[in-house]
Parts: structure tokens; sequence; C-alpha cells
């Protein structure tokens, strides 16, 4: 019988890099194929033809860290979810908050379905809203025509579900308004930008027909506002406790003062977002997706009620839990990009166990909430430099030429010393061989 996998593999930070890779085949997450792609001389399996056949101007391959967060539970469900990420921290806070979730139950999340919009602007209308009522009288026919541009869609269960208009006033010229026809297209799997901008072109002549005017721009909009993540968590006070903070009540408190800063403040607001992002858009680069879309769409939403605001906010509920949620739009694939072409999102999307769109973007809402909170806790506590120049020690070793266990042994003196410069990581090395 197989054995059940666990998210939970304590201590693994602490292993030497092979022995983390035995421990994931060994708790099921990976074959040992598997384990040898991502590791040895052609890490990530990533050859040249295919990197040339991905972008232009192609001269090489540039790599950044696979790393893996540990002990998600979602929606009941033991999870790993792999991120791609140059900064240091990032993984081990995402991982150690998903491990204080867990005494909460983790996080529950949900998802409002896959429609996504392309948007057809029409302009020189003398009257774009009669405009607008015949584009509405031909609905029908309309969306008969975009299923017709979009077979494969329609056969994965996909395929056109409405037709919107919208008419818009040029703030510069408020009598020259446009019409905007929006076709919202149930997307299934597939992120959308192709078949959105297939049926945006495609049926903007049709629409020109019906309307008159003069057709403007033909393409998706990123805004995927009916594709949104929800996510949220609870935490009994107790698990927020640090060692120099043993009242995890105050802990919760200042978190919850921290949302309120962010949700007050714009220059906080920003921030706090960018930790959320820093867990969510590690897992869309390792598993392939357009992370400039979700950056844009999840910045609008923060902004939809006039204010910039934190996509997540903390509270603490009626017996005392921590409680934190988050909604956003998110438009990620498992079919079609880069989940065909490139090996390593191949691997990412297998090791995370992703079995569809929905559940990648509960995966990579469920890191950002995770590194959320592993910010504000840190925040409201020691401060994030503590941990931060341990990491930094550790790159400054690197640098400084130290491998194997010397790594260790030269960043634990500079931490001690309170020094992190490069020099006197060289100075250490020089010396530890003759210890
Ligand atoms: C650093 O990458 C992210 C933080 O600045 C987020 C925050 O301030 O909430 C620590």
């Amino acid at each position: 019988m197989q054995k059940r996998r666990t998210a939970r593999i304590p201590g693994f930070y602490r292993l030497p890099l092979g022995e983390r890779l035995e421990s994931l085949v060994a708790a099921g997450w990976l074959t040992e194929d598997e384990a040898r792609s991502i590791s040895g001389p052609a890490a990530g399996g990533f050859d040249m033809e295919i990197a040339n056949a991905m972008s232009e101007n192609v001269i090489g391959v540039h790599a950044l860290p696979l790393g893996i967060c540990l002990n998600l539970l979602i929606n009941g469900k033991e999870r790993v979810a792999p991120m791609v990420v140059e900064e240091p921290s990032v993984v081990a806070a995402a991982s150690n908050a998903a491990r204080l979730t867990r005494e909460g139950g983790g996080f529950t999340v949900e998802t409002t379905g896959s429609v996504m919009a392309a948007q057809i602007q029409v302009k020189g209308l003398a009257e774009p809203t009669a405009a607008a009522q015949l584009i509405q009288a031909e609905a029908p026919s309309l969306l008969e025509a975009v299923n017709a541009l979009i077979p494969n869609m329609v056969n994965r269960g996909g395929g056109a579900r409405e037709i919107e208009t919208r008419v818009i006033p040029l703030p510069s010229q408020p009598e020259a308004r446009m019409l905007c026809v929006h076709v919202h297209v149930d997307c299934r799997d597939a992120m959308g930008a192709n078949t959105l901008n297939t049926v945006a072109e495609g049926l903007a002549p049709r629409v020109q027909e019906i309307a008159g005017g003069e057709i403007g721009l033909r393409i998706l909009t990123n805004y995927a506002d009916r594709r949104l993540v929800r996510v949220s968590c609870r935490l009994p006070p107790e698990s927020l406790r640090t060692k120099k903070w043993p009242d995890g009540g105050l802990v919760r408190d200042h978190i919850v003062d921290a949302s309120r800063f962010a949700e007050a403040d714009t220059y906080r607001a920003v921030t706090h977002n960018k930790g959320f992002m820093n867990g969510l858009d590690a897992v869309l680069v390792a598993t392939g997706q357009d992370w400039r879309a979700a950056e844009a769409a999840a910045h609008a939403y923060a902004s939809r009620t006039g204010a910039y605001g934190p996509l997540a906010t903390w509270r603490k509920d009626r017996e005392g839990f921590l409680e934190g949620e988050a909604e956003l739009p998110l438009a990620v694939g498992t079919v079609g990009g880069a989940a065909r072409a490139h090996p390593g999102v191949r691997l990412s999307l297998r090791l995370g166990r992703i079995e569809d769109a929905a559940d990648l973007a509960s995966l990579a809402a469920s890191v950002g909430l995770a590194s959320n909170l592993a910010a504000l806790r840190a925040l409201a506590t020691d401060g994030i430099q503590r941990g931060h120049m341990a990491l930094h020690a550790r790159t400054v070793a690197i640098e400084a030429g130290a491998t194997g266990d010397l790594i260790h042994r030269v960043s634990t003196t500079l931490r001690s010393e309170g020094c992190f410069r490069l020099e006197r990581a060289k100075e250490i090395l020089k010396k530890l061989p003759e210890d």
C-alpha cells in the first residue's frame, strides 16, 4: 500500500542537499528520477533548444533556486509547494508560518471559477449607448461566433459565457464616450491569454458590423475579477509565541495592529502586499505562470475601493484566535504555455500534486497568506533582520568560496561577530582548515 504523503518533514532545512531530496523521495513527493533531474549537472533538465523556442535572442539559461514550502494543510489535505525565488528567507518563512497554521486546521481556500474577459474597443461612435443595445440584442449569435473560434476550449467544457457592454467616458473629453465589449469566456485549466486574444481579434469585425464606429484595441484584460481565489486561516494565540515573545496573545494583537496599519496607509500596504506576493509569485514562477499578469491584477484589486489596501487582513476572532483572509484575482493555467514546454515546470506541477488551475491558484494563495503571516509575525516581534542576516551570512560565506560544512562554520562566525563583509568571510575561511 502506498504510504500517506505528509507535508511535515521536521528538520528538513538542516539536512544536506542530497538528503533533502532523499527525504522527499522517501515521503513519496518525488521519484528517484525526478530527484536526479533537479539536482546534478543538468539541473532542471532545461535544454537550450527548448529555451530557444520559448523566447527570442536566446543566449543561455538563467537558473534560480527551486525550494519547497513544506507543512501546508489546505482544505484538509497535506500539500507541498514548489517555490522559485532569489530572495533569502522567503521559503523558510512560508514553511514556518504554514506549520503554525496547522494548529488551527491549516488553510481553507475556494475559487470562483475560471471565467476571463476579452476586450474589444469601439471608438468614434456618435451613440455608444445605442450601439451597446444593438450588441446586446445580438448577444446569442455573438456567443455562438465566439465558440466557433475556440472549438478546443468548448470541447474541454469551456467557452463563451456572456457578452457585456460598457460605455466608457474619456476623462479628457467627457462628450467622446467609447464602447467596450467584454466577451466573458470560461478558460477552464488554461490561463486563457491565447484563447481570449483569439476571441478579441476574431470577433472584432462582427462587432463593428453591428455597432459601427472604428475598432480599437482587441486584447484580453488581465483584471480577472471573475477568477478570484479566497484563502483564510485561523491560529490559536499560543502558536504565535516566540522565544523572546512568550505571550502569543500579545503577538496576535501586534499582528492585528500591523494589518490595521496597512489598511490605513498606502505606503505600508504596498510593503505588506509585497510580502504576500513573495510567496505567491515564487509558486507562480516555479509553475511557469505569467506572474506579471498576476501582479497587475492583484494590485488593481487591492485598489478596488478607490484606495490601495492590503490583500490580506488579520483580526482576532471571538475565541481569541488570529484569523487571516485574502481575496484576489488569480489567472493561472496548468495546460498550454510553459506547462507544455518546460520540463522544470512540469516537474513542479507534479511535485505540488497540482490537479488543475483552481488547485494551483489555491496552493499559490495559501503560500501567499503564509508569507504574509510570517512577515507580520517577525515584524510584530523580533523584526526581520535577525533571520535575514543569518541567511545573508550564508550567502557571503558562499561568495567567499566556502563549500559544504564550511558554509555553516564561516556563516556562524560572521553572525557571532556581527560582521558580514566579504573580506572578513575570506579571512575566516582561510583560517578554518587549520583549526
Ligand atoms: C520582504 O521581502 C517582505 C517584507 O517587507 C514584507 C512586510 O513588510 O510585510 C518583510
